[in-house]
């Protein structure tokens, strides 16, 4: 190892680490990428983070100490890096056991360096014992497993030591459920007969320890339950988030918003199931291992009358599933169509009141709730059947067995004692509940079935891209082309985009006009990779779009669109949005280029000013100034302005376009407006129609041979022109020019 004369100062010795890193997953061909990096600001990061980090990008990976007698013995067939004391790092190239040295790298170090041999007295100079062992991924991950009931069968089994504890609780609290009856029958065979206080207060104190034990396993059990429950839960809701997040953006332009959430807050009810109804059924059958033979012993007849009952109600259940589930079914859609008025009603809240739609919204919501009532009355109905002819069943089991108990005593005098015959009552109410808990979990199934079809819905849909972290992330100048590209939109049958052909040198200005639907806002969609399956060619510095890594082109790009949305939190941290490594200094800078220091500096609290939901407290200048400061924070080399300035008063927008010059200074811009005057600095400008392109050219150019850019220029510009006299009504001098 070439160890420095000097020691490295924090920054060089994280750079080597993540050079390290770096160098260790390349080897498993994935890039990471340092933006992804995340760690608590005044210090390196922590072995944790750099896992995280390593993890999030599909490999395998974990921080682990080792002695090193253990490094020797490391297969290293893949690198293997070594968390150095200094913060730095080193990859193990190889082991060499029989010389009891190790191979080490540097990771600064050019790669045609040859591995430096390293005993381990001078590594553990350096070393703190730490490594990271990465690997690649190769089974399905759980991240792109399809979700199904049996995946999350999967989650809650993994849980192997606490299901293995309950298990073992439930059969010890089954053995336990036999004392009170035993008790009962030795007290009233032994005690009333032979009147013996010593078994009585035998019996006592055995009842007394076997009370709390009972009450001690109880405890356990449930407490075990809520574990398994609670991280279950965790693990579901964090995989069901992830995978919806991956989800493309016209998924989410194709179903409403209330209907999606809908769909994915069914997986509770399948958690629900799995850890609380199906767990306890489930724990109840271990008892019936141990109580089945205990009252078959007691006495035959009466266990079968019991098991044939149980058996009775069983089937009574089962008979009605079909037709409950279906009437279940109905009024569960029924439920879908009324929570989607309330999201729509309270999401179009501003349109509902400046419209005066109140009445029309309430009839609506009435005539929904109507039908959601009675669906919810006939599926009650139906259900209030099985439980009515289960009833009686129920009674004599738990009660009228000692009816028929009386009778075989009186029958075969001395076959049954009345100790055994209470005993045998208290063990087989025990026996019943967990037959019929079988039956009703069919009925569950049911329903989960139901609900795991709504959460597939969502979930199994075709993310993004299949691998996140997959892809080309090459530096970004900003240089852009379009090849013959054509576009339609999934499910129309006119193409958004025809033959679509142009080039924009780095750093240039794009301008982009044409009629509203002429597909404008389908290029920039385009160059976001929200839509990839496009025919043609669009490359990005001679990369195709399609083999870059999508998080990563998201990133690197500065996007401003008409309507933007604005989080909960201040304004320092909005125009951050959580970029690792930003500070306020960034955000000032970002908000000065976007003519928005102004404002900010005029509010209340200046930058830690609070913006609430929908950002009530700021004029939609000041919302779309902020978004440009947002999107310009991270300095992208390409920047889509999609009529980012088309709803602002002509002030504000005067000021931003004042500034477009200085934003597009050093970046590619793409500016799609409708409003000609603030186009005319472009470099270029793209007209298009009905998705072709009609011409490109700057300004000057296009107002001299482009007639459809002239006459838009005209309508838009007609104060300008020197033909136009003043004080002639509107109307008459359209038609003179036309
Ligand atoms: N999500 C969508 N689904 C189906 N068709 C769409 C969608 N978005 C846009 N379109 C259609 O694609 C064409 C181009 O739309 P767009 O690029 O948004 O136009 P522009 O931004 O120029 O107004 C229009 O005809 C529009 O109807
Ligand atoms: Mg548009």
């Amino acid at each position: 190892m070439n160890a420095p004369a000097t020691l490295p100062g924090p920054d060089e010795a994280l750079e080597s680490r993540l050079l390290a890193i770096e160098a260790a997953a390349r080897f498993h061909n994935v890039e990471l990428d340092r933006d992804e990096l995340r760690y608590p600001a005044g210090g390196p990061p922590p072995p944790a983070a750099l896992v995280t980090w390593i993890r999030d990008s599909g490999l395998w990976a974990r921080a682990v100490r080792m002695r090193f007698a253990q490094l020797l013995k490391v297969e290293a067939a893949a690198p293997v890096v070594l968390l150095l004391r200094d913060g730095s790092a080193a990859i193990l190239a190889t082991a060499d056991p029989a010389r009891n040295i190790v191979w080490l790298k540097d990771p600064r170090a050019p790669s045609s360096d040859m591995p430096v041999a390293v005993d381990e007295l001078r590594l553990s100079q350096v070393w703190s014992g730490e490594v990271l062992l990465i690997r690649a991924i190769r089974e399905i991950t759980d991240e792109n497993a399809p979700f199904s009931f049996l995946w999350v069968w999967g989650v809650v089994r993994k849980e192997t030591r606490l299901l293995r504890d309950m298990f073992i609780g439930s059969f010890a609290l089954a053995l336990l459920t036999l004392v009170p009856p035993l008790i009962v029958m030795t007290t009233l065979d032994r005690v009333l007969t032979y009147r013996s206080t010593s078994t009585l207060a035998l019996v006592g104190i055995f009842f007394i320890v076997a009370l709390l034990y009972e009450t001690i396993l109880n405890y356990a059990r449930r407490k075990l339950t809520y574990i398994v429950g609670a991280r279950v839960d965790a693990k579901i809701s964090l995989h069901i988030f992830k995978r919806m997040l991956r989800l493309p953006l016209d998924f989410f332009e194709r179903q409403q918003a209330g209907e999606i959430t809908y769909r994915l807050q069914q997986v509770n009810k399948i958690r629900e199931f799995l850890t609380g109804r199906l767990m306890t059924t489930m724990l109840d059958c271990v008892a019936l291992l141990v109580l089945i033979p205990v009252i078959f012993i007691l006495q035959p007849t009466l266990a079968w009358v019991t098991i044939v009952l149980a058996g009775l109600v069983a089937l009574i259940i089962m008979a009605f599933l079909g037709p409950v589930n279906r009437a279940v079914g109905r009024w569960i859609a029924a439920e879908t169509q009324k929570s989607s008025v309330l999201v729509e009603t309270l999401h179009g809240m501003r349109t509902v009141k400046a419209l005066a739609l109140e009445p029309q919204q309430r009839d609506l919501w009435d005539r929904r709730t109507a039908s959601s009532v009675k669906l919810k009355l006939e599926a009650s109905e139906l259900a209030n059947w099985p439980q009515t002819l289960v009833n009686p069943i129920e009674g004599f089991m738990s009660r009228g067995i000692v009816l028929l108990g009386a009778l075989i005593a009186v029958t075969a005098p001395g076959s049954i004692d009345p100790g055994m015959l209470i005993g045998f009552m208290m063990i087989s109410g025990r026996v019943a509940q967990p037959l019929i808990g079988l039956a009703r979990l069919m009925d569950d199934m049911q329903e989960v079935r139901v609900a795991v079809g709504f959460v597939q819905s969502v979930i199994n849909q075709p993310p993004e891209s299949a691998n996140p972290s997959a892809g080309l992330r090459p530096r970004i100048e900003g240089e852009l082309q379009f090849n013959a590209v054509n576009y339609s939109y999934p499910g129309t049958k006119t193409r958004a985009l025809d033959g679509v052909t142009f080039s924009v040198p780095a750093g240039t200005m794009l301008g982009l006009v044409g009629k509203s639907g002429s597909g404008k806002s389908t290029i920039a969609r385009l160059l976001q990779g929200i839509t990839r399956d496009y025919e043609g060619f669009l490359k990005l510095d001679g990369n195709d779009l399609r083999e870059l890594n999508l998080a990563y082109l998201r990133r690197s790009l500065g996007v401003v669109l008409q309507e933007n949305f604005l989080f909960r939190g201040t304004i320092r941290e909005n125009i951050i949005a959580g970029r690792p490594g930003l500070t306020l200094t960034d955000a000032v800078r970002a908000a000065r280029l976007a003519a928005a220091e102004e404002f900010i500096e005029r509010m209340p609290n200046g930058y830690e000013t609070w913006i609430e939901e929908g950002s009530p407290n700021l004029s939609g200048g000041q919302r779309q100034r902020l978004a440009i400061a947002r999107a310009l924070i991270h300095d992208p080399r390409l920047m889509i302005l999609d009529e980012a300035t088309s709803a602002l008063d002509p002030e504000s927008e005067a000021m931003v376009n004042a500034n477009l010059t200085r934003i597009a200074k050093g970046r590619t811009m793409v500016i799609v407006s409708h409003r000609l005057t603030s186009l005319t600095e472009c470099d270029q400008i793209l007209v298009l129609e009905k998705g072709k392109v009609l011409d490109i050219a700057p300004h000057s150019v296009l107002l001299d041979r482009c007639t459809v850019y002239r006459q838009l220029w005209l309508q838009q510009n007609r104060h300008l022109e020197p033909s136009s006299r003043h004080g002639m009504p509107g109307p008459v001098l359209a038609q003179g020019d036309d």
